[in-house]
């Protein structure tokens, strides 16, 4: 199999943020593969658009899929025929936490599932080690010392550079990293769902995260494509909300309160020469605390649009006031 070859002015093309206080920066903008690295040919024509754009972080879970595995079977398949060559250049992850396979050790938070899962994910990536090793959810049932215990040993065992958790509030973010800071191992990164539509984070989570270093990358920026023009008048055929495979997004959460706040942003977009999903994008980075935006995308057009968002200023002053308007009714 030949390396691929990749735009040479890649890293020029990408903002990269520093991850909290760590040594690992990460670009703006990285790609996720939840629901859409299911096709080989697809998802390397996504991955190959975003990394010629200087996307270095491509962001994974065991369950991705469907079925559950397939993205990171996907994935390692084209990082060994596409990627060889490139491995250092790139930030993948993974995660483990939510439902994999049946029993009690197939999800959760015990050392016995998560190690297994991230033998599981290794050996489906075809890596000896992943860049970031995520807790996916948290689990009040297992003592937090035997969850983040267990990242702090991947980490040691060599399988993880770094440890992350996922969907953790506030305070259980501050009580997994005082265990990790005291184990050695820094809690580089924290995964939670941000967007226009959803700002709980703002109040809970970023005060924390700020305080004690930890990075920030955001999940779901378009509210799972709500945030773009697309639902507008009705729901696509090739649409998520349509899609009876993927039900996080259902036809009943497109309400016409969504479209109502989307065509109000509509005129502030234009203003700024963006579309809605791009907008969404810039309004996020305009926070410096949150570190990256990590956009799924279906189409190799969808990665493109996203990852130009970082072309437009940062969304400020009056734009940023009348934003704040559309939202908070
Ligand atoms: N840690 C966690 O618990 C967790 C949970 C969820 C996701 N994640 C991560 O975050 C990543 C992103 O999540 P997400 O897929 O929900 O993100 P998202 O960017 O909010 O939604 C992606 C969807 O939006 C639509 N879209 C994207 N760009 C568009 C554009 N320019 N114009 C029109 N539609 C556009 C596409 O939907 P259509 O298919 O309808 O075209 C696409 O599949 C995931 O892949 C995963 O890595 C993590």
């Amino acid at each position: 199999m030949k390396s691929e070859t990749f735009a040479a002015d890649r890293y020029d093309r990408m903002t990269y943020r520093r991850c909290g206080r760590s040594g690992l920066m990460l670009p703006a903008i990285a790609l996720g593969g939840w629901h859409n690295f299911t096709q080989r040919d697809a998802a390397f024509a996504m991955m190959k658009a975003a990394f010629d754009q200087g996307v270095t972080h491509f962001d994974l879970a065991n369950n991705y899929g469907p079925p559950p595995g397939r993205a990171e079977k996907v994935v390692g398949r084209l990082l060994r025929d596409h990627f060889r060559g490139h491995r250092d250049e790139l930030i993948v992850s993974s995660k483990a936490g939510y439902l994999m396979w049946p029993g009690p050790y197939g999800e959760w938070g015990s050392r016995k599932h998560l190690i297994a899962s991230c033998e599981q994910s290794l050996r489906r990536l075809r890596l000896d080690y992943v860049d970031i090793f995520y807790s996916h959810r948290p689990d009040d049932q297992t003592p937090m010392e035997e969850t983040v215990g267990t990242l702090d040993q991947l980490v040691r065992q060599g399988k993880a550079l770094y440890a992350g958790v996922s969907n953790y509030s506030g305070a259980a973010t501050r009580h997994a990293n005082e265990l990790l800071r005291g184990m050695g191992t820094p809690l580089l990164i924290h995964q939670p769902r941000y967007h226009m539509l959803d700002r709980r984070i703002e109040d809970d989570l970023l005060p924390v995260t700020d305080e004690l270093g930890i990075g920030v990358i955001v999940f779901s920026p378009l509210a799972q494509g709500l945030l773009t023009e697309k639902y507008l008048d009705a729901i696509p055929a090739d649409s998520r909300a349509s899609d009876p495979s993927s039900p996080f997004l259902r036809p009943e959460q497109v309400t016409e309160q969504v479209r109502d706040k989307v065509r109000r942003l509509q005129p502030i977009a234009a203003e700024r020469n963006q579309s809605i999903a791009q907008l969404a994008v810039s309004w996020i980075l305009r926070d410096a605390r949150i570190t990256s935006v990590l956009i799924g995308a279906r189409t190799v057009e969808q990665v493109a649009q996203n990852v130009a968002a970082l072309e437009a200023e940062p969304v400020s002053g009056e734009h940023l006031q009348r934003i704040e308007a559309i939202l908070s009714q």
